[in-house]
């Protein structure tokens, strides 16, 4: 009985220790907004911030490259949200945007792929053929166990939109999820795909107004320079230059002064 009870003792003891590890490791870390991101205030902030290195069009990086369908279908948006707020070796963190206007740049970063033209045409199909289970607002209404696109933490900012083209394509087996490969055509179902996506997002223009423009003038793409880790520190001020030059001075006079009584001894 003794032995039972050490073993399940050990038993939660292991699980407890298991726990803390995958809560550190675990993709829990990651700060989602509360409320859905916004591609109006994304556009701000990325023309302001980012369009100095990525382009106005999302193309301003060979390799980086928004408007590339290949890259884009297999990204997510927490990994770019991660990339935004941690910063790379050649990509500021960005210290002065918030968190939830990180959210919002990531947004805007899709608009080059989800294009409006696609959306809309997407929306179309998506309303005919989608929406009786995915409900109009793609919040999984219409069906129970359809997804909840509309919940950035539980699917959509971690899917990849090559994925959801896929299932989409086939179907998803032993779900009420059909194959729509015999039904639309290869360019309806990207179009509906690019729809879903949208649905993480809280305005994203697809019914009669435009994409929004920019409103106040690029001030300098110049800013890509503020990267933090290279930042100032004190010593880069007018004021801490002069104590540096200060204190250097009197070092100096003190050494002289030593090395003066210990020649004169
Ligand atoms: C100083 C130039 C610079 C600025 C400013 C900049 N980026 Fe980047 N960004 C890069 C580079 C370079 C990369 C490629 C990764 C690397 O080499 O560090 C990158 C990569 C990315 C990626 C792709 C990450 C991935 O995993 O594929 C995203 C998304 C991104 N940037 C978004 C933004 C957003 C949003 C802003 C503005 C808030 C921004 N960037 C500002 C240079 C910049
Ligand atoms: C008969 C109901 C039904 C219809 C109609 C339907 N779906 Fe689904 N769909 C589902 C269900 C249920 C799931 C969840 C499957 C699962 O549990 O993985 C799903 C899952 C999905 C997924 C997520 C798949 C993944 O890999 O995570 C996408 C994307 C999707 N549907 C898009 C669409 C599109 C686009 C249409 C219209 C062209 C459509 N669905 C029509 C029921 C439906």
């Amino acid at each position: 009985m003794t032995g039972f009870v050490a073993l399940r003792l050990a038993l939660s003891c292991l699980f407890i220790l298991m726990g803390i590890a995958s809560a550190h490791t675990g993709p829990a870390a990651l700060e989602y907004p509360s409320e859905k991101p916004s591609v109006d205030s994304g556009l701000e902030i990325y023309m302001h911030n980012c369009a100095g290195c990525h382009g106005e069009k999302g193309d301003g990086l060979g390799k980086v490259d928004f408007t590339d369908h290949v890259y884009m279908i297999n990204r997510n948006s927490s990994e770019f949200f991660e990339v935004v707020n941690d910063g790379t070796m050649n990509m500021p963190s960005f210290v002065n945007i918030s968190k939830p206007q990180k959210w919002d740049s990531v947004a805007y970063v899709w608009t080059f792929w989800a294009d409006r033209p696609s959306a809309m045409r997407g929306k179309n199909i998506f309303e005919k053929n989608c929406a009786s289970c995915h409900g109009m607002k793609g919040d999984g209404s219409g069906l129970p166990g359809a997804f909840d696109f509309t919940n950035l933490s539980n699917t959509i900012a971690n899917a990849q939109a090559s994925i959801y083209f896929d299932s989409v394509s086939n179907g998803v087996p032993n779900t009420a999820m059909p194959p729509w490969k015999s039904t639309l055509s290869e360019k309806e179902r990207w179009d509906s795909v690019k729809y879903v996506w949208t649905f993480q997002f809280r305005d994203y223009p697809v019914s009669s107004q435009a994409i929004p423009q920019v409103t106040t003038p690029i001030t300098s793409p110049a800013t890509p320079l503020e990267i933090p880790s290279a930042g100032k520190g004190w010593y880069n001020t007018p004021v801490g230059a002069a104590i540096l030059i200060i204190s250097l001075m009197m070092l100096a006079g003190i050494i002289y002064l030593f090395m003066k009584g210990v020649f004169e001894r």
